[in-house]
């Protein structure tokens, strides 16, 4: 193992994260204002295959999930672990595997999604090679992982180590069951679940890909990287604690809220509704134990940029945690599943949650990494104001998208009892200039990230040096 005797610990390997977190956050981001362009304006979809709806959206959901989320993720784990146990990591040659066998997959996807290669479960798209890939590098982000713990220098484990220790254990999981298939040519594979099994393995997959790995581990970065801006501690570690064992064990359970109406038996779909309103619990204990944490330093949200990232990630991660359990109710769901309704919750949560709490964790993390003080400030409070006000775009244009398209599809003539609207692109029609308005909000929230990436560049090229910032 190599070792840096002027560093203590491998930053190299958080920077290198730091850089894939931008460049695939701005790329993926880039093909959902592509995609959000074709459904406002459809001969984006420029008549060729590859660049057809159907081909690209998969391609930007996993870029942003496992390109922009995932990067951020181990930068921020590679970040705070080896501080958090006062230790280098376990072993560098798994760091730098870890690193390129992820971008390489990365690469595989932007090739074969294109394609119109894939196995056809939402969010687990890749083909069969690419994900035994996936399991060969996680595994080896897994030994890296526990190995440091193993040789850590502190009794205590933080608990933001217990929300990332639960996602290196889940996803492996989690992704294995999903992705077992009998395979039949190098490109196709039968997953090995019949029918409606099908479904409920691709659900408890599907949602709690959501909960480990775009709500643990930012949980985990929030408890670590929010005291640390705040300058405070945690506002109570025991109600962190709580939250961890609470939120762990009943996400698990929640996944039949996404087959309401289907074909899963009625008492799995009202399991999966319960442990979803219970959920309402932990998540804002846990956003409240993130919001109190600034008691005493709330004057400071005026000034420092960083903490108003964390603050408004914080409050949608709240508002898409009460949203859930309410779309999960099934009166409700039979209003909003199929609408854009839900695509509307995905992006209070994605832009909301992930993409700010992200935003605020890098802004924290560049010039300490790179001992340099931040390029422009200016320009990071400027990104802070595009992409809330691109946030709110965004999400109340498919609220209102939403409500209208359910409304309109159940909406009965009282006079024949017949639909109202039975030809199904008076609806489409209908949603159009809210297509246009989600089109303005993304390209902002796109323009934001443009502009941090230019930020971070010009930051590491800048000459001060400022070794006092490194904590
Ligand atoms: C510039 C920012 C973004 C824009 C313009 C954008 C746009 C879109 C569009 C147009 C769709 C397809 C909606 C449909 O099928 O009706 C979509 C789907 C999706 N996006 Fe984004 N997106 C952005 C950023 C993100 C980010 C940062 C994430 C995650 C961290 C994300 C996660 C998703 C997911 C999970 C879906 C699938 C939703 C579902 O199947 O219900 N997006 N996005
Ligand atoms: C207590 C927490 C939450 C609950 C109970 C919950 C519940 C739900 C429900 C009921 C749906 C609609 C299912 C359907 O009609 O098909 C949904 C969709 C979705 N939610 Fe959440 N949600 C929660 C938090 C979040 C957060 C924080 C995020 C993002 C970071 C998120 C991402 C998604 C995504 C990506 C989908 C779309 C899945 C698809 O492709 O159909 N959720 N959620």
């Amino acid at each position: 193992m190599e070792q840096n005797s002027a560093r203590p610990y491998d930053d190299d390997i958080a920077r290198k994260f730091v850089a894939a977190t931008v460049l695939w956050g701005v790329v993926g981001m880039l093909v959902g204002v592509i995609i959000a362009l074709q459904l406002a304006w459809w001969p984006a979809n420029l008549g060729l295959p590859w660049t057809t709806f159907g081909r690209l959206r998969p391609l930007h959901t996993n870029a942003v999930i496992f390109a922009f989320s995932a990067n951020a993720v181990f930068a921020g784990i590679y970040y705070s672990l080896q501080r958090l146990l006062r230790t280098r990591m376990f072993n560098d040659t798994l760091s730098r595997f870890h690193f390129w066998g992820w971008q390489s997959i990365i690469v595989l996807a932007a090739v074969t999604l294109p394609l119109g290669l894939t196995s056809g479960k939402e969010y687990a798209e890749l083909i069969w090679p690419v994900d035994l890939l996936i399991a060969v590098v996680w595994v080896a982000f897994a030994v890296n992982f526990f190995g440091t713990i193993a040789i850590r220098k502190v009794r205590h484990l933080y608990v933001a180590i217990w929300f990332y220790m639960s996602m290196v254990i889940t996803i492996t999981v989690l992704h294995v069951t999903n992705s077992l298939a009998v395979p039949v040519s190098f490109t196709k594979a039968y997953s090995i679940y019949p029918g409606i099994t099908d479904g409920l393995v691709q659900w408890w997959y599907g949602h709690n890909a959501v909960g480990f790995l775009l709500t643990t581990p930012f949980l985990g970065m929030m408890y670590y990287f929010l005291p640390k801006a705040a300058e405070r501690p945690v506002y109570s570690y025991r109600l962190s604690v709580i939250h961890f064992w609470a939120l762990v064990f009943l996400y698990i359970w929640a996944g039949p809220h996404h087959l309401l109406y289907s074909a899963l038996p009625d008492w799995a779909q009202t399991l999966g509704m319960v442990f979803s309103i219970i959920l309402i619990a932990p998540s804002w204990g846990g956003m409240l134990n993130g919001l109190l944490t600034l008691r005493g330093a709330w004057d400071r949200l005026r000034t420092d940029a960083i903490l108003k990232f964390f603050v408004v990630g914080i409050t949608f991660y709240g508002m898409s945690t009460f949203e859930g359990p309410m779309m999960s109710i099934r009166a409700v769901n039979a209003l909003s599943h199929y609408t854009d309704w839900t695509i509307g919750h995905v992006h209070s949560g994605a832009l909301g949650w992930v993409g700010m709490v992200t935003f605020g964790m890098l802004y924290w993390m560049v010039p300490r990494l790179w001992d340099r003080p931040l390029y422009s400030p200016n320009a990071m409070i400027t990104h802070f104001w595009l992409a809330t006000i691109g946030i709110v775009l965004y999400v109340v244009a498919m609220w209102t998208a939403g409500i209208t398209q359910g409304l309109m599809w159940r909406a009965i003539d009282e006079s024949t009892g017949l639909l109202q609207y039975p030809n199904f692109m008076e609806t489409v029609l209908r949603l159009m200039p809210f297509y246009w308005i989600r089109l303005l909000g993304g390209t902002m929230y796109l323009t934001g990230a443009v502009m941090m990436g230019w930020n971070f560049i010009k930051t590491a090229n800048s000459p001060a040096l400022v070794p006092a910032t490194r904590s």
